[in-house]
């Protein structure tokens, strides 16, 4: 391998963000995918949007004001019950069918792992928990160590800081395509796992390799 550790977003990439949903979706009613998909769309731009600002509030609140709004807009009366189990079950996402195995691959070959991520370290050392994947990384590292989202690039050094490498010696894996290219603007070995096999994206600004699953990271990083 050319890299000697693998970094991870968590939420999407290794933790399935709809879950939450999925897991009281006969409550919510024939909503549930609209109010899930919402859900994400805004967490992600309140944290673009609060950074630009200078307004920074952490993942757990975004992730709150967020399902509020999918939630108005799709006229689901939530009452606070729903609300706070939706808000539960996202701080204990399940992970990814092939996260673990694909976590302990990297290991084996002789890879640290870790994950970099908007996630506040609360929840993210919950899900990591839960998930079990916590005796698979090296390093959770949460954006509020320095109090801005991605991907601002002060949030990519925490990886490269907390690693002593260089980015160039460092696997960046996101299902986000915007912060799988931050990751490759700021020299990481970024990879986009593209489960949905959507079209490219930002590839006017850095290309990124593309992977279908976690578990074709492997023998993407043996022979990259
Ligand atoms: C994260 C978001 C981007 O985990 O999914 O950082």
């Amino acid at each position: 391998m050319k890299i000697s550790a693998c970094v991870f977003d968590a939420y999407g990439t290794l933790l399935d963000v709809h879950a939450a949903v999925r897991a009281h979706a006969g409550r919510i009613g024939p909503e549930a995918d609209a109010v899930s998909a919402l859900w994400r769309t805004k967490q992600l731009e309140y944290t673009w949007v609060r950074s630009l600002m200078g307004r920074h509030a952490d993942f757990a609140a975004v992730t709150a004001e967020a399902l509020d709004h999918a939630l108005a807009v799709h006229g689901v009366a939530a009452d606070a019950g729903l609300r706070a189990d939706l808000l539960a079950a996202y701080r204990e996402l399940g992970a990814f069918d092939d996260a673990r195995a694909t976590l302990a691959a990297l290991r084996a070959a002789g890879l640290k792992t870790a994950i970099l991520s908007n996630g506040t370290p609360e929840w993210l050392a919950a899900a990591a928990r839960a998930a079990e994947l916590a005796g698979l990384l090296d390093a959770v590292w949460s954006i509020e160590s320095v109090g801005v989202y991605k991907p601002d690039p002060r949030v990519y050094c925490l990886a490269t800081e907390g690693l002593g490498l260089a980015p160039a010696q460092i696997g960046f894996v996101s299902s986000n395509p915007w912060d799988a290219a931050a990751a490759a603007v700021n020299g990481f070995r970024a990879v986009r796992v593209n489960r949905a096999r959507g079209p490219a994206e930002y590839d006017r600004v850095v290309s990124v390799p593309e992977v279908r699953a976690l578990a074709d990271l492997p023998a993407f990083f043996a022979a990259a």
